[in-house]
C-alpha cells in the first residue's frame, strides 16, 4: 500500500494534484479547515475531473491522526497559518512539498521543520473550479519538482501520474524566473485593473515595465540568479504577449477583493534588495499601491 498524501490548500491546483495522486495509486486526504467546507466535499464524496470521479478522503485540520507526506498548495500568504493548524500531526521524517507562487514561503517551511525533507515545486497547469469539488483542467502545463539541497529519490516516482512532472535540478531558479515575470506583471494589471496584453500595448505601462524589470535584473544577480538568456522584459512582453486575453491572478484577486500574494512577489524582492543595499523604486511603489488596496478590502470585509 503506498503511503497517504495529505493535502493542505484544498483549491484548485491542490484538488488537481489530488487527482493526480490518486490517479497513481496513492490514498489521499484533504485537509480543510472550515466544518462548512467538509459539508460540501462529504455532499459528493470525491473529486470530479473531466466528468471523472476520484475518491479522495477529506478531514478538518485538527484531527489526530499522524501525517507522513504532505502536500501545501495553499496560498503563500496563507501557509503560516495553515502549517501551524497541522504542525503537532506531522511525523519526524514528514517529506513535504510545497507547490506555490512566489518565493520566501519554501524556506520558511523549511526553518519551521528542520528534520522534514522539503521540496519546492512550481506549476504551469491552469486548472479552474466549476462548482466546490468540480474542476477544469483547462491548460496543460508542466509542474517542476526538486530540492535546492539536494535531491530525493521519492520524487521520481511522481513523475507517473496524467500531469506532466519533470525534476528539476535548479528549482529555486525556476521559481526565481516564474517570480521575475510575476513581479513585471501582476502589479501592474492589478493596479491598473487590465488585461496582460496592454501592458505591452500601453507605452506608460510598457515604460513602468521595463523600469521594474531592470531592478528585478538587479537584485537577482545580486543574489547570484542569472534569469534568462536575454532582457527580463523581452521574456515579460513575451509572456504578456502570449496570455494577452488574460487577467493575471493578481488582478483577479483584487477584482475579487481578496488578499494577493504580493508579499511572496514583489514584497519578497523588495525585501531581498533591502538586505543587499540595493534600491527598487519602482518596485517599491507598486508594493506600497498593492498593499494600499488590501487595506481597502480589510476595512470593506469589516
Ligand atoms: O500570475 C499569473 O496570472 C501568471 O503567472 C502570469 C504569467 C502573470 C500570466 O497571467
Amino acid at each position: 500500500m503506498k503511503q497517504r498524501w495529505h493535502i493542505l490548500g484544498a483549491g484548485s491546483i491542490g484538488c488537481l494534484w489530488a487527482c493526480n495522486l490518486v490517479s497513481m495509486g496513492y490514498p489521499v486526504t484533504l485537509l480543510l479547515r472550515n466544518p462548512e467546507k467538509l459539508d460540501i466535499f462529504n455532499s459528493t464524496g470525491a473529486i470530479t475531473l473531466a466528468e471523472k470521479r476520484y475518491s479522495v478522503s477529506a478531514e478538518l485540520t485538527d484531527t489526530s491522526t499522524d501525517i507522513d507526506q504532505l502536500l501545501i498548495t495553499t496560498k503563500s500568504t496563507d501557509t503560516a497559518t495553515a502549517l501551524q493548524s497541522i504542525k503537532k500531526r506531522l511525523s519526524k521524517s514528514v517529506k513535504v512539498i510545497v507547490l506555490q507562487n512566489g518565493l520566501g514561503s519554501q524556506e520558511w517551511v523549511k526553518d519551521q521543520l528542520p528534520n522534514a525533507e522539503v521540496a519546492w515545486a512550481s506549476t504551469t497547469d491552469g486548472v479552474w473550479t466549476k462548482t466546490p469539488f468540480n474542476l477544469v483542467h483547462a491548460g496543460q502545463g508542466i509542474t517542476r519538482i526538486g530540492s535546492p539541497i539536494t535531491a530525493y529519490a521519492w520524487l521520481a516516482p511522481l513523475e507517473n501520474g496524467f500531469l506532466k512532472v519533470e525534476q528539476d535540478e535548479d528549482i529555486a531558479l525556476t521559481l526565481w524566473r516564474k517570480l521575475a515575470i510575476n513581479c513585471a506583471i501582476n502589479p501592474l494589471t492589478a493596479v491598473y485593473q487590465c488585461k496582460n496584453g496592454e501592458l505591452i500595448n500601453n507605452p506608460d505601462y510598457l515604460a513602468t515595465m521595463a523600469a521594474v524589470c531592470k531592478e528585478v535584473e538587479l537584485v537577482a544577480e545580486s543574489e547570484g540568479i542569472e534569469l534568462f538568456d536575454g532582457p527580463l522584459i523581452e521574456q515579460a512582453c513575451h509572456v504578456a504577449e502570449l496570455t494577452a486575453e488574460n487577467y493575471s491572478s493578481m488582478m483577479q484577486d483584487i477584482q475579487h477583493q481578496r488578499i494577493t500574494e504580493i508579499s511572496h512577489i514583489t514584497g519578497y524582492l523588495c525585501e531581498r534588495a533591502k538586505q543587499n543595499r540595493l534600491h527598487t523604486p519602482t518596485n517599491d511603489h507598486y508594493l506600497r499601491k498593492i498593499k494600499k488596496l488590501h487595506e481597502s478590502i480589510k476595512t470593506s470585509a469589516h
